[in-house]
């Protein structure tokens, strides 16, 4: 079969495709397009996470194509030392471990340390917004996309100035690993990733530099590290920070996008998402499931594996469809309905499951109710823009809004 991410079904509403897969007598697909397995069921995804010794995560920030010669020699230029997401054990273990004594990433941890934050920088945007006298404002470029980077600058200690450049490189990042970019794209995005890489191994000196005595968390890791690289070495730190600056950033703007999207689409549910925060959590929780904004990951058998009957070889590349596996009438009852007061919905797959388990799920689920909470209640009366259609940008892992234009009727608006 041909999955097309780039076209037709799958960019407008991937959920088409999920239930022709779950449908399907057979298990698992072949991709013949991009030379891939397509792995859906929400037993299998599960299984592929969860299995770090058989479905290996040392290739999964590859670009899933065949890049051009150009732009595979700047690339081979990157000496990022794999970290966590890109690393299978020991070298995971080793940089979880030191993630994870670094980053907060239970719920009470995160609303102490990234709470402030979190709480100061959602007030900033939604006064941004609020203070607008323009009819249109376009939610993604002006709050959801910007939002998660702001915190996460903040959590690492990287100047404010510094964020339309890294917003520049993490995109082209996540459009040059998992897009379809022409051949002259694929060196300019190369090289800005050259360019990003160089500016976390810089970011890193200058903090070894002060004596790395902050509190933020490059100063943390290198205090972890103890100039012991069999802990943590300064070049792992970079990658650290290279990796969080992208994961903390683009996989919550699209699950504020989402959520916004559809708060705003449903008759009446703006005004209750104001009215009775305590439903929050379930609402984003839903949304999570509902519509990842990772829904596809990447994985590469170690050895030989039979799935679903299907025989899988070694060194083959799976997409692991987690967007379908939350579609599964398997797992979940009548999973194409979109319902926040489901119970068990915490099933779902959306940051992972097993060894690679998101470690910023607790921060992102922070921003996003604290973000919907806020923003409900500063401008009870937005609305989306007439005749706005959800669109994505092409991409085989991250479902995110291309635009998200609303309006705020000027009798609401600030005097
Ligand atoms: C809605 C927001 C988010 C989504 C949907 C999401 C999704 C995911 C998923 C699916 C994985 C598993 C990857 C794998 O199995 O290989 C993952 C891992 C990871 N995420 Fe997130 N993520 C989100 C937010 C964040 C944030 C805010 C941060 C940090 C600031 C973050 C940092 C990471 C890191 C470092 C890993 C790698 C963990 C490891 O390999 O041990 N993520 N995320």
């Amino acid at each position: 079969m041909q999955l097309r991410p780039f076209t037709g079904a799958y960019l407008t509403d991937p959920a088409v495709v999920w239930r022709e897969l779950l449908n399907a007598p057979e298990d698992v697909h072949f991709a013949d397009d991009l030379g891939l397995w397509l792995i859906s069921r929400h037993e299998h995804v599960h299984r592929a996470l969860a299995d770090a010794g058989t479905f290996g995560n040392a290739l999964t920030l590859a670009p899933i194509y065949e890049m051009c010669p150009e732009a595979r020699s700047v690339v081979m230029r990157l000496d990022v030392p794999p970290t966590t997401a890109a690393a299978d054990s020991p070298v995971h273990a080793r940089t979880r471990r030191a993630l994870r004594a670094t980053f907060a990433n239970t719920g009470p941890r995160v609303a102490d340390q990234y709470g402030p934050i979190v709480h100061r920088r959602v007030a900033e945007l939604v006064d941004r917004i609020a203070d607008r006298r323009a009819g249109v404002v376009d939610l993604v470029s002006e709050f959801a996309a910007l939002l998660p980077l702001l915190v996460v600058v903040d959590i690492l200690g990287v100047p404010e100035r510094d964020v339309p450049r890294i917003r520049r490189w993490a995109d082209g990042q996540i459009a040059l690993i998992w897009g379809q970019p022409e051949p002259a794209e694929q060196v300019r995005l190369a090289q800005a990733l050259l360019d990003f890489w160089h500016y976390c191994q810089a970011l890193v000196s200058q903090r070894l530099r002060e004596g790395a005595t902050g509190d933020d968390f490059v100063s943390r890791a290198l205090r972890h590290r103890g100039g012991d690289d069999a802990v943590l070495s300064a070049a792992e730190a970079a990658s650290l920070a290279f990796n969080l600056l992208v994961a903390g950033h683009e996989t919550t703007a699209g699950l504020l996008a989402h959520a916004l999207d559809r708060a705003l689409s449903e008759p009446g549910r703006w005004a209750r998402i104001g009215a009775e925060p305590a439903g929050v959590p379930a609402f984003v929780e839903e949304v999570l499931r509902f519509g990842p904004a990772i829904d596809g990951w990447l994985r590469v058998t170690r050895r030989p594996v039979t799935i679903g009957g299907v025989l899988i070889p070694p060194g083959a590349r799976c997409l692991v469809l987690i967007g379908a596996a939350n579609r599964d009438p398997a797992a979940f009852a009548d999973p194409d309905r979109f319902d926040p007061s489901r119970s068990g919905n915490r099933g779902h797959l959306s940051f992972g499951y097993g060894p690679h388990f998101c470690i910023g799920a607790a921060l992102a689920r922070l921003e996003a109710r604290v973000a919907l909470v806020r923003l409900a209640e500063a401008m009870p009366q937005l609305r989306l823009a007439a005749r706005h259609r959800s669109r994505f940008k092409p991409n085989v892992a991250f479902r995110a809004h291309r635009t998200l234009p609303v309006v705020q009727p000027r009798s609401s608006q600030r005097a």
